[in-house]
């Protein structure tokens, strides 16, 4: 995988053989990013049935079940995590053949997973470009690009292909604090692709908004619960909010991997809290920005209500509300 941490100053690659490593590096966010960490730690299923000395089935399933607890304890938001373990355990529950079959039916699994993210994304993009018009200044919020999924991105992979499609568009990068996705990955990769953006301070942008600057809002999704509630990165909120205010149309792209029909509403979405460290040793001119002993709060989502959130793109088309029943229709594919 890319480590994302030391981007955008080296494009490194670290390569792993322990499942346990791979449950580090989604903590760690070597990688990050919610379709990206789901098809991760599908690998990490295929390693850890790679390390497991069992002969029999039953013992493998038993190897494979005690990897995915590791694995989905790594980070609690984004539901594609969960998602891609299950998927790899009910193939396992279902398995009829050998321990060795077994391995090679969860490594196949796990790169389905990777190549169908692919496949979504463009069919995402495609049904997202059509929101786009040309000429559009639109505001973008972390990183939700090719780094973030396994190619090409969910809400980025719409900027891209509008752009693809010749459209004239502006992107302002929400710079994302604390770890600054926006500022270090989002800009790095609209450079890449040659598409003309600006970064701007995350408080930045209801100024934008609010002088008429701003002609869409797109940002990803962690997880979305059955009435629409979206759980994304910490500020999508406030950024949502000040779009509504302003009657600017704010996007969320999210493959169905990442929609929870289980969870009722936003309410029970599990929002990851981390190390205070990432807030307090932001750095100015080489030294931290808070005094010596100060404390933080570090979550690192928020949840934007349904009606603040004008539709939902999916690989299986756009949804508006009444998100209950329009969600359901989406996920089921009728
Ligand atoms: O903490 P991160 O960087 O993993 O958070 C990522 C986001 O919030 C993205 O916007 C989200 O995963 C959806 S887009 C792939």
């Amino acid at each position: 995988m890319i480590d994302q941490r030391l981007l955008p100053a080296r494009l490194e690659v670290a390569a792993f053989a322990d499942y346990r490593q791979v449950a580090r590096a989604i903590r760690e966010m070597v990688v990050r990013g919610a379709p990206a960490i789901g098809a991760a730690a599908a690998f990490g299923m295929a390693l850890a049935a790679r390390q497991s000395a069992a002969q029999e089935v039953d013992a493998l399933r038993a190897d494979l079940q005690e990897a995915a607890s590791r694995l989905v304890q790594a980070r609690p938001t984004a539901v594609n995590l969960s998602w891609a373990v299950q998927r790899i355990l009910r193939l396992a529950a279902d398995y009829q053949g050998s321990a060795d079959g077994l391995r090679q039916a969860v490594l196949a699994a796990a790169q389905r997973i990777a190549d169908e993210d692919v496949a979504i994304n463009k069919r995402m993009a495609a049904h997202g470009a059509a929101l786009i018009e040309d000429g559009d200044t639109i505001i973008h919020h972390c990183n939700t690009g090719a780094l973030a999924t396994v190619d090409w991105g969910t809400a980025l992979g719409v900027i891209r292909t509008a752009h693809e499609q010749g459209k004239r568009i502006h992107v302002l990068v929400d710079e994302t604090r604390p770890r600054l996705q926006g500022a270090r990955l989002t800009a790095w990769e609209l450079s890449q692709y040659g598409i003309p953006y600006d970064i701007i301070s995350d408080n930045a942008a209801g100024y934008f908004l609010r002088t008429g600057q701003v002609q869409k809002v797109f940002f990803g999704a962690d997880r979305v619960a059955a009435n629409g509630d979206v759980a994304n990165k910490i500020g999508t909120y406030m950024l949502a909010l000040a779009a509504h205010d302003n009657g600017v149309p704010a996007y969320a792209v999210v493959p169905t991997s990442t929609v929870d029909l289980s969870l009722a509403s936003g309410e029970e979405i599990p929002i990851e809290e981390r190390d205070p460290a990432e807030v307090l040793n932001l750095q100015r001119d080489g030294a931290p920005i808070a005094p010596a002993g100060a404390s933080a709060r570090n979550p690192a989502f928020d949840v934007t209500p349904a009606r603040l959130v004008t539709a939902i793109v999916t690989e299986n088309g756009v949804v508006y509300p009444p998100y209950l029943p329009n969600l359901k229709k989406v996920v089921s594919n009728e």
